[in-house]
């Protein structure tokens, strides 16, 4: 059943608590990709512009409450006061910021909220029962506000007291956000346009192996890219020097050829340097002519070919995982390769299933070549291999 967003709600007047995923990379204090916020905003601003009292909620990275130390260190350097400094660029209403997660100025401050104004509230993980659904603090939260909207689908594999908890508390909806992923990932996975083919890489075939296993049911192809092809090559008999291997994955890494045969496809060629840190050697080789001491870092030129040849016709493609080390440049031709590749494919539906991959199509600049880029990283991929999402599923039907 279709699940209630935030159009079924009546919310002029009412203090919604919208669960947003601002967990941005900030360095220095400066948010190096605002993907996440800019996803956000049709949900605040129709908020806004209906009348509502927004109350956001988010976390930013992980805080360590085992050592007094390490929290105080986290509590410093993960506020989420450059996020409200951030939002209020872009949106016309006013941004409140609460420096806490609980108590008088909190509690205060959202009373005084005016229809239409917006109030961040801090990380929050600074409270050590998020992570852990906590119902006291789950209950607590709920008091703060009258409605919840989940417009955080980064999160949404995660079953936090700021999710789970209040949408199982307060009557609740889909920010528009999270109904467009589900609906881009949905028709992506499920209900395809075929020929489909997806693309698949990253460091370790061990994150992808559900991913694989769930697409090898609908893709016609899956093409395979990144450190984790060499634990295939090292399954198939080829040499792979010092390239990432991840030797208790062989099996599966031979199931999934077996099971995949005449689905996937390998590189044929390759990015090699004899140093990873320092690489004073680099050289482009077939697969099958890896030296000992070298490591593969890229796809080549003769794999693009071969992806580009697959994907030729494609209707729907997917991908997730970078094709190499693209954040060093001498390594990321594969994943800008892609990147072009996709962006030249007429009428295909094209879907990044988040995550390095997102970023390295946000960063070159190809965000408006692909129908949907996802804010999710794990939550993508959990959806991806099938899995149903805690915070959607929590949040109740039409
Ligand atoms: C993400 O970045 O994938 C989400 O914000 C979830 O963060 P987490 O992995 O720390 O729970």
């Amino acid at each position: 059943m279709a699940k209630r967003t935030v159009k079924d709600l009546d919310v002029k007047g009412k203090k919604v608590i919208v669960r947003v995923d601002f967990n941005v990379p900030i360095t220095d204090g400066v948010i190096t990709d605002d993907n996440r916020i800019q996803g956000a905003l049709p949900t605040i601003n129709y908020l806004v512009d209906n009348g509502a009292k927004v109350i956001l909620m988010s976390h930013l990275g992980k805080v360590n409450h085992k050592d007094a130390e390490k929290l105080q260190a986290d509590m410093a350097s993960k506020s989420l006061l450059p996020v409200a400094n951030a939002l209020q660029k872009l949106v016309d209403a006013k941004v409140h910021f609460v420096a806490s997660t609980r108590g008088k100025e909190l509690e205060d401050s959202i009373n005084e909220l005016a229809e239409g104004e917006i109030l961040i509230v801090e990380n929050t993980r600074f409270e050590v029962g998020e992570t852990k659904n906590d119902s006291k603090l789950s209950e607590y939260w709920a008091s703060l506000g009258d409605l919840f909207v989940n417009d955080a689908f980064g999160t949404a594999h995660r079953a936090h007291a700021s999710n789970v908890g209040i949408g199982s508390i307060l009557p609740s909806a889909l920010g528009f956000l999270v109904e467009k992923e589900v609906e881009m990932l949905s028709k992506a996975v499920y209900n395809a346009e075929k020929p489909v083919v997806a693309i698949i890489g990253g460091a370790k075939v061990s994150d992808k192996i559900l991913v694989i296993e769930n697409l090898l049911k609908t893709a016609d192809k899956i093409l395979i890219g990144g450190g984790m092809a060499y634990t295939f090559f090292k399954a198939q008999g080829l040499e792979i020097g010092n390239s990432l291997l991840e030797e208790d994955r062989l099996d599966v890494a031979k199931d999934i050829l077996e099971k995949g045969k005449g689905k996937i496809v390998l590189p044929v060629d390759h990015v090699i340097a004899n140093d990873f840190a320092n690489p004073t050697d680099v050289k482009t080789v077939d697969v099958d002519q890896t030296p000992k001491g070298y490591m593969g870092l890229d796809i080549g030129p003769k794999t693009l070919e071969l992806f580009r040849k697959e994907l030729d016709g494609a209707k729907t493609v997917i991908w997730n995982g970078p094709m190499g080390v693209f954040e060093k440049e001498q390594f990321a031709k594969g994943t800008i390769g892609i990147c072009e590749i996709i962006a030249d494919l007429p009428g295909a539906m094209s879907v990044i299933g988040g995550g390095d991959s997102a970023s390295a199509a946000i960063n070159n600049g190809f965000a408006d070549d692909f129908s949907h880029i996802s804010t999710g990283g794990g939550a993508s991929l959990e959806f991806m291999e099938g899995k149903e999402l805690p915070g959607i599923a929590i949040v109740q039907d039409k």
